[in-house]
């Protein structure tokens, strides 16, 4: 028998020797130990070796066949233009950071790193993310976000960006929006497609997303990161070994408990807390009352098991947007609703905290 797992863990043997722009797998199906899949890769001459590397692979896992059906990855045309050596058998970077070059991650360009985490997934880290950066944005600074959900990025969705960044002197220019500069995964997909990559080259796109991106001069940068405290998480407090954090949670007692977890990985990485945010907190009623829908003290507490500060408490709403408007977005909220008032308060406190 062929389970799936083993065909993706055969075929990830194989994609993990390339650079993740250059080739990425999708739609791994098995039936009968006969397997399709799709290859994405950026270069038509790496196709002949990468089949026959993936054949092998899987007829070694067990599997009959192998249907590879091929796609155009959208490389970003920096890196076509550069062919860069990682082309082939670049393999996972040595060291942590390890020969990065990047203006931004040098400790005088004064740039404040700010690493939005949560134990559980989808308690609201991608929405306080470009919510904290607008606001940030509206008070003046020079704020930039890095999409660090890989797999699951919705930043650009979020924040209604539809194009795509550009290419100056083979250099990626961030797209621009609410006075914030976007780089995330999700500018280089395809059709929304799921994207299968390796733990390593996770880190690798992390690193691209510094080295390659002509981020100009910042104050703030944020990294929205995936939920919990996998390789990307612990990526994030390796490459960018100065960036502090703030921790999501609701007000949910669980969610605090396992919003813990991420906090204790912060101190053990020694990354400082800059405090605690507590999302979807109250549901403010037609008559005016706050009502603890998702339980409550939930941030509070999780603020005292860090010793650190609690932020914010945001309540439930969605941000009142019209798809007409010109500047429209699904997730950001307007300065003058309650909700944009309280993430301006939010940002007022990062910035005293922080300086800059
Ligand atoms: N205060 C809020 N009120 C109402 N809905 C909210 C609030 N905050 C977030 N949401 C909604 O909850 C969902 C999850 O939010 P979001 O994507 O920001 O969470 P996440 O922690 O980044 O999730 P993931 O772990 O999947 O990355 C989204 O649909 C978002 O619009
Ligand atoms: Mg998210």
């Amino acid at each position: 028998m062929l389970t799936r797992e083993q065909a993706i863990e055969a075929v990830q043997a194989v994609t993990a020797q390339y650079s993740a722009y250059h080739v990425a797998v999708r739609d791994v199906i098995v039936k009968d130990r006969q397997v399709s899949l799709t290859v994405l890769t950026a270069s038509d001459e790496l196709k002949p070796s990468l089949e026959a590397a993936l054949r092998e692979a899987l007829a070694q896992a067990g599997a009959e066949t192998v249907h590879c059906r091929f796609r155009a990855l959208e490389a970003p045309p920096a890196e076509q233009a550069a062919a860069p050596a990682g082309a082939k058998g670049a393999g996972p970077v040595k060291g942590h950071g390890a020969g990065l070059q990047s203006p931004l991650l040098d400790p005088r360009s004064g740039v404040q790193f700010i690493a939005v985490a949560s134990g559980k997934g989808g308690v609201g880290k991608s929405t306080v993310s470009v919510n904290l950066a607008a606001a940030l944005a509206r008070q003046g600074k020079r704020v930039g976000i890095i999409d660090a959900d890989i797999y699951g990025f919705s930043v650009p969705d979020m924040m209604g960006i539809e194009e795509r960044p550009s290419v100056e002197d083979e250099r990626i220019v961030p797209i621009e929006r609410f006075g914030v500069k976007v780089m995330s995964m999700g500018f280089f997909v395809e059709d929304n497609s799921p994207v299968v990559w390796r733990g390593p080259m996770l880190g690798k796109m992390l690193r691209n997303f510094f080295a390659e991106v002509e981020w100009g001069e910042l104050d703030y940068m944020l990294l929205d990161l995936p939920p919990g405290t996998g390789d990307i998480a612990l990526d994030v407090h390796q490459i960018i070994p100065q960036s502090k954090e703030i921790i999501v949670t609701t007000p949910h007692a669980t969610a605090a408990f396992v919003a813990a977890r991420a906090g204790a990985m912060a101190v053990k990485t020694n990354h400082d807390i800059i405090g605690v945010v507590e999302n979807m907190s109250y549901y403010r009623n037609k008559a005016g009352e706050e009502e603890y829908v998702f339980g409550r003290d939930g941030g509070a507490r999780l603020a005292e098991t860090l010793h650190v500060e609690l932020l914010a408490q945001i309540p439930l709403g969605q941000p009142d947007n019209h798809p007409l408007e010109p500047d429209f977005s699904p997730s950001v909220y307007k300065p003058e609703t309650e909700i944009g008032k309280i993430y301006d308060q939010l940002a007022a406190k990062v910035v005293d905290k922080l300086g800059g």
